[in-house]
């Protein structure tokens, strides 16, 4: 009866104003149930959005053994938050994986949100099948960004954050920017520009990938864009978080347990398909739910902890924020784009870079900087 094959995951996505989860079918990347999107509590703190996730995992009928990833928009470190830019700072050195695996009774997966964005964009979207560096940027409240190396994430890379205008670059050219300054396509453009450019010269992309809601008016501001490098829209939409989570989780739990790659969906899953479960929407009702599969994802997780806890290697991330970060950085690097600006224009997938694109004195610094990133990934890796 159980040829139910199909591999399947939850995934939820935390983001500054909802929360959204469903279930997901990895052969497809398709949501197997309608999604539930509830408010995210203000203020944002651990507590709250705990309870909310828990009463949107209890929406579902999950079945038992069904991995469950969770997006975060911080940099998350073996499942602990590293950094709250646009949440609530108490967020830092929370255990986010521990908290909601106790609240919600299942075992939970937590990723950065902009990574898991980028995992449903090379599974199912436009970097399918591409190798060399792909670096995935979601535009929204904040700048987010997934990169990844022939197919493997480098976990972490919060090039939202890279210097810019003598602060985060997301301070300056996210699109809560574009909307709180109301600035004109025109002028937002010239500021992705330099932030592209300063992106694209510090890590010579084979390919960018702009994800996050407004990459749905990508024709309105990607033309604009003079780059060497091919800069397209995301192919999934709303749906990417919950998507990548969803990806990330089964592959976190599946025996081979190498969470930073992306490799088929594993046709294991024994379980039958999430269902939206419409009638006990309260918490209540979710509780027996969620404490009736709590054994078996503990279960399940003993395969995945081990690869949890060693999967998603990362950086050394900063203790408090970006704000911090950037303050060092900034003289060296914000030099650069224009440098790098004066090189041909490519739009289409397939257009190539020049040969030459690097330049002047502060080449030194970049290039340590993507050696380090470089390194960054094999260690990611190893897993
Ligand atoms: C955070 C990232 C996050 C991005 C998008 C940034 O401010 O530092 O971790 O991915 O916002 O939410």
């Amino acid at each position: 009866m159980s040829k139910a094959k199909t591999p399947i995951a939850f995934g939820i996505d935390i983001g500054g104003s909802g929360i959204k989860g469903a279930p997901v079918d990895l052969t497809t990347g398709q949501l197997t149930a309608e999604r539930v999107r509830i408010r995210t509590p203000q203020p944002s703190t651990p507590d709250a959005v705990a309870d909310a996730v828990r009463d949107l995992v209890a929406s579902f009928d999950i079945p038992r053994g069904t991995p469950v990833g969770v997006t975060f928009p911080a940099v998350i470190q073996h499942g602990v938050a590293k950094t709250a830019a646009n949440v609530d700072s108490s967020w830092i050195g929370t255990d986010v994986d521990a908290l909601l695996t106790e609240r919600t009774g299942h075992d939970v997966f937590v990723v950065n949100d902009a990574d898991a964005a980028g995992i449903a964009e090379m599974d199912f979207g436009a970097g399918q099948g591409r190798k060399g560096v792909v670096l995935v940027i979601t535009l929204g409240t904040g700048v987010g960004s997934g990169m990844f190396v022939d197919g493997k994430l480098v976990p972490n890379a919060e090039l939202g954050h890279l210097p810019l205008k003598g602060d985060s670059a997301e301070k300056y050219m996210a699109s809560s920017v574009r909307e709180r300054e109301e600035l004109s396509w025109k002028k937002w453009s010239k500021r992705l520009q330099k932030y592209f450019s300063l992106v694209e010269f510090l890590f010579s992309p084979d390919l960018i990938i702009v994800g996050g809601g407004i990459s749905k008016e990508h024709e309105k501001f990607l033309p604009r864009l003079d780059l060497h490098t091919p800069i397209v829209p995301a192919g999934l939409r709303n749906e990417a978080g919950i998507v990548g989570a969803a990806a990330l989780a089964q592959r976190a739990t599946a025996p081979s347990g190498d969470a930073s790659s992306t490799p088929a969906p594993k046709p294991d899953a024994k379980k039958a398909p999430a269902t939206k479960k419409p009638a006990s929407k309260t918490s209540s009702g979710g509780a027996t739910a969620s404490a009736s599969t709590a054994r078996t994802k503990t279960t399940s997780a003993a395969a995945g902890t081990s690869a949890k806890k060693s999967a998603p290697a990362k950086k050394a991330a900063p203790s408090t924020r970006a704000a911090s970060t950037t303050t060092s950085a900034s003289a060296s690097t914000t030099t650069s784009p224009s440098a790098t600006k004066s090189a041909p224009t490519t739009k289409s997938a397939s257009a190539k870079k020049p040969a030459s694109t690097s330049k002047p004195g502060s080449a030194k610094k970049p290039a340590a900087a993507a050696k380090k990133t470089a390194s960054t990934t094999s260690k990611a890796s190893k897993n």
